[in-house]
């Protein structure tokens, strides 16, 4: 153990074999991490210990909608922190009121709980169904939810996701998820049981590749739970804030979930998530839900100026139009590169390539100064700020020509 000193805090220059040893040595191993330190960031862009500068369009996983540290987030947690860290989640803060009203005022949705990650976000989802279950539904408890996917790495988010890989991973998981596969009705139907409290998917699934549900899909689960009298909920993590090119993603498919959640984008950054209900759905007593973090005000205020920042700039709308321009200009390098497949809704899109050379492509994009992700080894994935300009997605794609050439 080292003394704490203030010599201690300085931090080299630049990236030194001793600052990546000290990582390897005192960070837990849960990933393999590029070599690279990221210091500053600003709009579309990251720098690095050394410099280097980066075109991001992965943004802390589509966290960053309104990019890398913008004023209206920056100033709002400047004034925010000298006011009120933390007050106590047991205790009203103002911001906190204002937030909650915001988002119940813009969306379909009546009541808000705020937690920091979107896992808790969703498993406060799924407390709030088996709530239901037991008080209107005779002890129901299961939810059905979908083949790949991604809901979150909390044990019970684990058991609700449908990723394989994970499938024999921390057993045993939490029981009472059926899945089935995405945009299957007939699935759904046979999977609805007297057990069945709620039905829960993505209307993107994300972290899968970029697979959007049907709308028709959405629309026959909607039906059957109004004709069963179970939930359905929306896990709009990832497609909520704007990202698919309207405020929340159900906007799209002519439905309303009955419980949605929110996470990255909600905080524009700041560790924040939201678990949102209709009124009728709202049964948590006392004691039921809670968090030491939930609603401090500090994420409050990110979460106030950056959903506020969207809806007075109509920001969704400026990522259903960039989106159509990555879109125009994808199919464009289609027709070099052979892509199989290109999919998403606004600035939640993705390619497949003709190999299985993803992650080949990632890395070469990393070393020229692109952050892109592979979330499958033949697709690559777009989620860029949606403040994101023209000019900036054509020098992505410069980028990322160079890098295909290269491998395709
Ligand atoms: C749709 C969806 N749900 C839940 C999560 C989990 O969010 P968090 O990592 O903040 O717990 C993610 C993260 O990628 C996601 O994409």
């Amino acid at each position: 153990m080292t003394t704490m000193t203030s010599a201690t805090l300085d931090f080299p220059q630049s990236t030194t074999p001793e600052l990546l040893r000290d990582a390897e040595r005192s960070l837990m191993y849960v990933v393999t991490r590029p070599e690279k330190i990221m210091v500053r960031g600003k709009g579309s862009y990251l720098w690095d210990l050394d410099g280097k500068r980066y075109l991001d369009f992965i943004q802390g996983w589509a966290v960053n909608c309104l990019g890398h540290s913008p004023r209206v987030l920056t100033r709002a947690l400047q004034q925010q922190a000298k006011e009120l860290v933390n007050a106590s989640p047991a205790l009203l803060n103002e911001p906190m009121i204002r937030l909650a009203k915001l988002l119940t005022d813009h969306s379909c949705m009546d009541k808000v709980f705020f937690a920091s990650t979107g896992a808790e976000a969703n498993e406060g989802a799924i407390k709030l169904a088996r709530k239901y279950g037991q008080r209107h539904l005779g002890g129901a408890y299961e939810v059905v939810t979908m083949w790949n996917g991604f809901h979150g790495r909390t044990l019970t988010m684990m058991s609700a996701s449908g990723k394989q890989a994970w499938d024999g991973l921390f057993e045993p998981k939490v029981p009472g998820f059926t899945r089935v596969p995405l945009n299957d009705l007939d699935a759904v139907k046979q999977a609805v049981t007297q057990q069945t409290c709620a039905i829960m998917l993505e209307p993107v699934q994300g972290e899968a590749g970029v697979f959007s549900a049907e709308k028709s899909f959405v629309q026959g689960i909607r039906e059957l739970c109004d004709e069963r009298g179970i939930l359905l909920i929306l896990d709009e993590i990832q497609t909520g804030v704007g990202r698919t090119g309207t405020l929340f993603g159900y906007e799209q498919f002519g439905i309303e979930p009955d419980i949605m959640t929110l996470g990255k984008g909600v905080g524009g950054g700041f560790p924040l998530s939201a678990l949102l209900a209709k009124d009728p759905v709202c049964v948590f007593e006392a004691g039921d839900q809670g968090g030491t973090f939930c609603a401090q005000p500090l994420a409050m205020v990110a979460g106030l100026a950056t959903v506020g920042e969207v809806i007075a700039k109509n920001i969704s709308r400026k990522a259903h139009l960039r989106g159509t321009y990555l879109r125009r200009k994808l199919k464009v390098l289609r027709k070099e590169f052979g892509f199989t497949d290109l999919r998403g809704m606004g600035l939640l899109q993705a390619v497949d390539l003709p190999a299985p050379q993803a992650v080949e492509v990632a890395n070469a994009c990393l070393n020229d100064g692109l952050l892109i992700n592979a979330p499958r080894p033949d697709t690559l994935r777009f989620m860029p700020a949606l403040t994101v300009s023209n000019r900036e997605v054509d020098e992505m794609l410069s980028i990322l020509t160079g890098a295909l050439r290269r491998y395709l």
